[in-house]
């Protein structure tokens, strides 16, 4: 027995914020963003929440799957900007869907976060713990983005993708999962000081900062090896898969790793255009997007890859 992906859902914020919006309250261009990174506009939120934005996600995904909340068992969701530091994302997705037997927490591994939730939740599932489970990726960046900062806000979206999981005979096959966190500091966020009586520093607050080219030059030199790693567990090549379905951080990185891979571009689907980067969002509303465009076929291998913040990254292989 193995996990499935039996449904998939996404939500976007409602607005949307063009390259040319930017360059209005800010010294950057169109040119600059569209070439430097492939990205023409992204959703930033207003009203919606982390929270709102998962539950539109998550209902859409039972939806796909011919399930209600009340069946759901585990809810797992990747983040690193829920809208509380207590209760988690998933407590108020729980709530929020109706999943009243649920277990739900949230995880934080970045942009790498539905992978690590993916892999959280096989393991249950392979266990028998659960039967099945409810997995999201979703961000609002907006709120942690520095944005006097030219060269980190113009890169990142909002927005939530889920995946419903069951056990099955087919699904995922391999995976493989990173961290080095000896480079983290080139991907960083402070979360909130401390301010108890003993301590003297001032509340301030923090926003990503990142260094573009190191981040960058992880990115190629590490996925390619990890996407290496699962096919190898599986014994096929880079040519047996049909979709590479990576984290969409910039369309120079999905070429170098097609590249570096020896397949066509044509197999690592792009969303990043009108997206954005989404962090932990991006590869399950790519995924989802593909799903409702028919663009997946029964059988076919798909690999999704996710890599960024801690540094992280995390690969799996699945039958569609
Ligand atoms: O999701 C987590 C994973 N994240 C990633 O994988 C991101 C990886 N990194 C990247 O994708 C790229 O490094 C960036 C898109 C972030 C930056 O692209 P780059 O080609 O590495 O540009 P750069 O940082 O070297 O900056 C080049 C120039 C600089 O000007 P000078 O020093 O050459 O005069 C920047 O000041 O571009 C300037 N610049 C901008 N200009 C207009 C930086 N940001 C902007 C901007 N608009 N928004």
């Amino acid at each position: 027995m193995t996990t499935r992906i039996i449904g998939t859902g996404s939500c976007l914020p409602e607005t949307v914020v063009t390259n040319d919006d930017l360059a209005k309250i800010m010294d950057t261009s169109d040119e600059w963003i569209r070439t430097r990174t492939g990205i023409r506009e992204r959703r930033l939120v207003k009203e919606e929440t982390t929270a709102s934005l998962c539950e539109k996600a998550a209902l859409r995904a039972l939806e796909n799957a011919g399930m209600t909340g009340e069946e759901i068992e585990l809810i797992i969701v990747g983040t690193l900007t829920g809208d509380y530091v207590t209760p988690s994302t998933a407590c108020q997705v729980q709530a929020g869907i109706g999943a009243s037997r649920a277990a739900a927490f949230d995880v934080n591994a970045a942009c790498s976060g539905f992978l690590f939730a993916l892999h959280m939740a096989h393991a249950y599932l392979q266990a028998g713990i659960y039967q099945n489970a409810l997995i999201l990726g979703a961000e609002t960046l907006s709120k942690i983005m520095d944005w006097s900062d030219r060269s980190t806000c113009v890169l990142f979206g909002d927005g939530a993708g889920a995946a419903i999981l069951k056990r099955d005979v087919t699904g995922l096959v391999a995976f493989d999962l990173g961290c080095d966190g000896s480079r983290g500091q080139a991907l960083s966020c402070k979360n909130r000081l401390n301010n108890n009586p003993l301590v003297s520093n001032p509340i301030s607050l923090d926003f990503v900062h990142m260094a573009g080219q190191e981040v960058y030059k992880f990115a190629v030199s590490t996925v390619p090896g990890s996407i290496g790693k699962v096919l190898e567990q599986a014994g096929i090549t880079p040519d047996d898969v049909s979709w590479f379905v990576l984290h969409q951080a910039n369309v120079r990185i999905l070429q170098a790793v097609a590249k570096r891979l020896k397949v066509s571009e044509e197999k690592f689907p792009v969303n990043l255009d009108h997206c954005g980067n989404i962090s932990a969002a991006s590869v399950p509303i790519l995924l989802d997007e593909m799903n409702r465009n028919g663009k997946l076929k029964k059988g076919e291998r798909i690999v999704l890859s996710g890599f960024g913040g801690g540094l992280s990254w995390g690969s799996a292989l699945l039958e569609w």
